[in-house]
């Protein structure tokens, strides 16, 4: 047990996939693992392991934003032994090509700050992916048929911003989406020597305001949950 996972030693897979919303991963437990436990309820943030294709896989909230997900994939590394952690998780397009129900494999993850900014001081880090899950995550989701993107991404500190000039740089330099957690999940994984990507869905898009129903982000959510166990074990 950690201060804010309740499993015990040796409940948490190598593989870990950590969706934002807790509920999400309680669906996506129930949906796509044989056998799911639940192995952490504390302060609602669920997590269950069973396994896919007989591969053991825990899928676990992160919550949202990079200071709850930092808590979350610091225990999950440090405590329990995570080797491979995946996000999956809604983001915003910035670009006029990417559209709703896209799927983004976030190759890099700019920002403005992280939880580990205080540690890096002047240094600007770049947080990227770990290559062999980005290719094999790019070939799970060809062989689905879902519009796909690899590219940069933007997490931010803030849902509601108040930069529109930022963003407007962002999309001039190619970023393809915005969400909350991404950069600080390649930290850590750079820090202690593990494998990390973001698989995204695109929930809504910042130019034109168009948005997902709940029904139709499950649908997009179920591919990108797909992609992500086929990417770990390949
Ligand atoms: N901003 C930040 N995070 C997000 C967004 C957004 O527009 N959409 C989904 N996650």
């Amino acid at each position: 047990m950690t201060i804010h996972i309740g499993a015990k030693p040796g409940e948490i897979a190598e593989t870990v996939l950590l969706p934002g919303d807790p509920l999400r991963a309680k669906w996506a437990a129930e949906t796509f693992l044989d056998d799911p436990v639940c192995v952490n309820q504390v302060r609602g943030m669920l997590g269950y392991t069973g396994t896919w294709h007989g591969n053991r896989v825990t899928i676990h909230g992160s919550g949202m934003g990079m200071p709850s997900l930092s808590i979350y994939a610091n225990e999950l590394i440090r405590d329990y032994g995570a080797q491979t952690l995946i996000r999956i998780g809604s983001c915003g397009a910035m670009q006029p090509h990417v559209g709703l129900r896209d799927v983004i494999l976030a190759q890099t993850a700019s920002s403005l700050s992280t939880p580990s900014s205080g540690m890096f001081r002047e240094l600007s880090f770049a947080p990227c992916a770990d290559f062999g899950l980005l290719t094999a995550a790019h070939a799970a989701a060809q062989g689905k048929h879902v519009t796909t993107h690899v590219g940069g991404i933007y997490s931010s500190d803030v849902f509601y911003d108040e930069r529109p000039d930022l963003n407007d740089q962002l999309t001039r330099h190619g970023i393809l989406a915005v969400e909350m957690e991404t950069a600080e999940l390649y930290n850590l994984a750079a820090r202690y020597g593990r494998r990390a990507l973001a698989v995204l869905t695109v929930s809504d898009h910042l130019d034109t305001g168009a948005r997902l129903t709940s029904v139709e982000r499950e649908q997009s959510f179920g591919a990108m949950v797909e992609i992500a166990l086929t990417a770990a074990f390949s």
